[in-house]
């Protein structure tokens, strides 16, 4: 078997068995079949031919099923439609797998044109998982907060305080939101602590505006098409920017840091954050972040402190996200933001 194909079929079952574990046995299931049929060396090699010299962190797989997803959800593709469950359909992944190979093969140029955009999830579940890293910045400082996303997307987290969050031990924010996280929280974060934003920014080299109709339908294209709880938050925080709507700056994450942390504003604590974005930055760029933030740091004069809150994959064979802020280890969770687990 060439190379570039085991590569990329490596790719595909490594996400199909992240589907599988986060609840999405349809793309399990048709990611599985699309790496038997690229080592069969058909129409999906003929669609990712080429990009087995990205890296494994460019989430290849789920650029794949985005592109599909897209075309299923703008009508291109309405016997695909049929099977899918964001467009009503069963969700019988035996039947959508021909129907899915044969779009492969129709609508090749379009798909590997869509392939070229980056993984644009902007996962609103995340916002479950950074709260507690909001409420411990602002309970510690005593501080309204100035937040600064880099690869924030289309911002959807920068308006996390929006947002309803319930546990077992209590709850915060908007009771009426249209967006309530009712299932996050294995071991909630105190949520009895006020915080209270007065600036947000955010910057991503690919923005979206989510209160178009563009950017809407590339946000729901992300969302794994079984998956209608992820689009029913996305829905929900889609109303809450149309209805306070900023732009996500087109800037590397490196000089946007180096120039918001330069003009540091007192009475605030800045929480620079990032959620599933350190994958995708080269090393330079990765180093040029850590300085921008460790010099802030240093440099902060009294009553404007720099925190640095962060939501990654962690190391372990576990899989669990770590959720560190600076230095510390605060919780996990798993990758979009569920079964959260704060850390005493
Ligand atoms: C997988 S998305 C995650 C988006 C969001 N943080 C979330 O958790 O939902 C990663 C984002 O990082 C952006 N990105 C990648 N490299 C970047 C860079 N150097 N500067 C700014 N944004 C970048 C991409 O365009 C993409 O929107």
């Amino acid at each position: 078997m060439p190379e570039p194909i085991e590569t990329l079929a490596r790719r595909l079952r490594r996400q199909a068995a992240w589907c599988a574990e986060l609840g999405s046995p349809l793309y399990s299931s048709l990611l599985e079949s699309a790496a038997d049929d690229l080592q069969l060396e058909g129409p999906v090699w003929g669609v990712l031919a080429g990009f087995e010299e990205e890296q494994g962190g460019a989430a290849l797989a789920l650029r794949l099923m985005g592109a599909v997803h897209r075309l299923v959800l703008d009508d291109t593709l309405p016997e695909l439609a049929r099977h899918y469950p964001s467009t009503g359909g069963g969700g019988d992944a035996g039947a959508a797998w021909a129907v899915f190979r044969q779009a492969l093969v129709d609508h090749r140029t379009r798909i590997r044109e869509l392939l070229a955009s980056s993984c644009q999830t902007n996962e609103v579940g995340r916002s479950a998982a950074l709260l507690g890293g909001f409420l411990e910045v602002a309970h510690r400082t005593g501080l309204p907060l100035r937040i600064l996303e880099i690869g924030a997307s289309a911002g959807l987290n920068l308006r996390w305080d929006r947002y309803r969050y319930e546990s077992s031990e209590g709850a915060w924010g908007d009771a009426t939101s249209p967006v309530r996280f009712t299932h996050s929280f294995d071991v909630p974060p105190p949520m009895n602590r006020s915080a209270d934003v007065v600036a947000r920014m955010g910057c991503d080299l690919e923005p979206i505006d989510p209160t178009s109709t563009e950017g809407a339908l590339i946000l729901r294209s992300f969302i794994w098409a079984d998956q209608l709880a992820r689009m029913a938050l996305l829905d929900g925080a889609i109303e809450i920017a149309a209805g306070m709507p900023f732009e996500i700056e087109r800037v590397d994450a490196g000089a946007f840091l180096e120039r918001e942390l330069a003009r540091p504003v007192r009475g605030t604590a800045t929480v620079v954050y990032h959620s599933v974005f350190i994958q995708y930055v080269p090393a330079i760029g990765r180093q040029r972040i850590q300085a921008a933030i460790e010099g802030a740091q240093r440099t902060a004069p009294h009553g404007a402190p720099v925190h640095y809150l962060r939501m990654e994959p962690g190391q372990s064979a576990e899989a669990r996200f770590e959720i560190r802020l600076d230095d510390e280890l605060v919780g996990t969770s798993l990758a979009h933001g569920t079964s959260v687990r704060w850390l005493p």
